[in-house]
């Protein structure tokens, strides 16, 4: 298909249209929060499928019943994707969402309910790095071209979601008081248990220490992989080519090191400082 056929272009989003639709989009748009609702926001490439793990487990004190008999995408679905409509009736409260929308493209019904949200940030190096593989396994995704050229693309917002600095700036000026929880990807890999401890009280879950510990089994990258119902080998090969990459592909951070010339690691880091020199906060990244 032509690379016109695989985009859908949304308020200068752009977004696959295998998984995304206007009437997606709309849907999105006059979903119905609740005070109980619980969003993921993530840019993608940055631990959306973690969050996927994660929330239900904090949610119901451990139990491994949805993640092991719901697929990721209809135990926590993406606000913006075609599945929500399908599914939205059968989710149980205290609802688990995610999404890669930026703050400006939020729902009316968001702002008016009292939902929490926890944003999750990756080093945006590793985000290309992950992304440049993600685009060669996603049949429904174009090809990204060389890494230079991709290193073009994620810059000029010429990839699903746009610019990675606009959604950061979105996120992290959200007036949103005790309502949002910022935490980074890099922390979670470094200290699985205090980061869920961190988002279980921010959830006002009073979860026992032996239960945080039974979580972060469950949710370290390699249980997550051989997880049928997270680790995305119910996709057919032909929208998901595992022989090119594996979703679950390296989860570490850092693997920009083996990817980044000088040159390109220059021009990348040059490029991200310039669009964030005006905001006041300071990134837990070497930019
Ligand atoms: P890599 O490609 O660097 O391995 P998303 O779900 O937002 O698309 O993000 C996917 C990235 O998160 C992939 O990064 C994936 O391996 C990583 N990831 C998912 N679950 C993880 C886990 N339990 N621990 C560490 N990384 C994880």
């Amino acid at each position: 298909m032509s690379s016109d056929g695989l985009i859908l272009w949304y308020q200068g989003l752009l977004l696959p249209r295998e998984t995304h639709s206007l009437e997606s989009l709309e849907f999105a748009q006059e979903f119905k929060f609740r005070d109980d609702d619980i969003m993921a926001a993530v840019y993608p490439k940055s631990g959306t499928i973690w969050m996927q793990e994660i929330l239900p487990l904090l949610l119901n004190g451990g139990d491994l019943t949805p993640i092991q008999t719901i697929p990721n995408w209809d135990r926590v679905p993406w606000l913006e994707e075609k599945r929500l409509a399908l599914i939205a009736d059968t989710l149980t409260a205290p609802r688990a969402m995610v999404t890669h929308l930026p703050f400006r493209l939020m729902p009316p019904s968001f702002h008016a309910s009292k939902a929490k949200v926890i944003y999750v940030m990756r080093n945006p190096k590793d985000i290309l790095v992950s992304s440049y593989y993600f685009h060669q396994m996603a049949e429904f995704l174009d090809d990204p071209g060389t890494f230079d050229e991709f290193i073009e693309k994620f810059l000029d917002g010429n990839v699903m979601f746009g610019k990675w600095t606009d959604h950061v700036k979105g996120w992290r000026s959200a007036e949103l008081g005790d309502r949002i929880l910022f935490i980074t990807y890099e922390e979670m890999c470094q200290d699985l248990p205090a980061a869920l401890r961190q988002m279980s009280d921010f959830l006002g879950r009073n979860l026992s220490e032996v239960t945080i510990q039974k979580i972060a089994h469950h949710c370290t990258f390699k249980t997550m992989k051989t997880n049928r119902m997270s680790n995305f080998s119910l996709v057919p090969k032909q929208y998901m080519n595992t022989e090119k990459s594996l979703f679950l592909r390296k989860g570490v951070p850092g693997d920009w090191k083996n990817h980044f010339s000088s040159e390109q690691l220059a021009r990348f880091t040059s490029a991200i400082r310039k669009e964030l020199q005006s905001e006041s906060y300071t990134l837990p990244y070497n930019l």
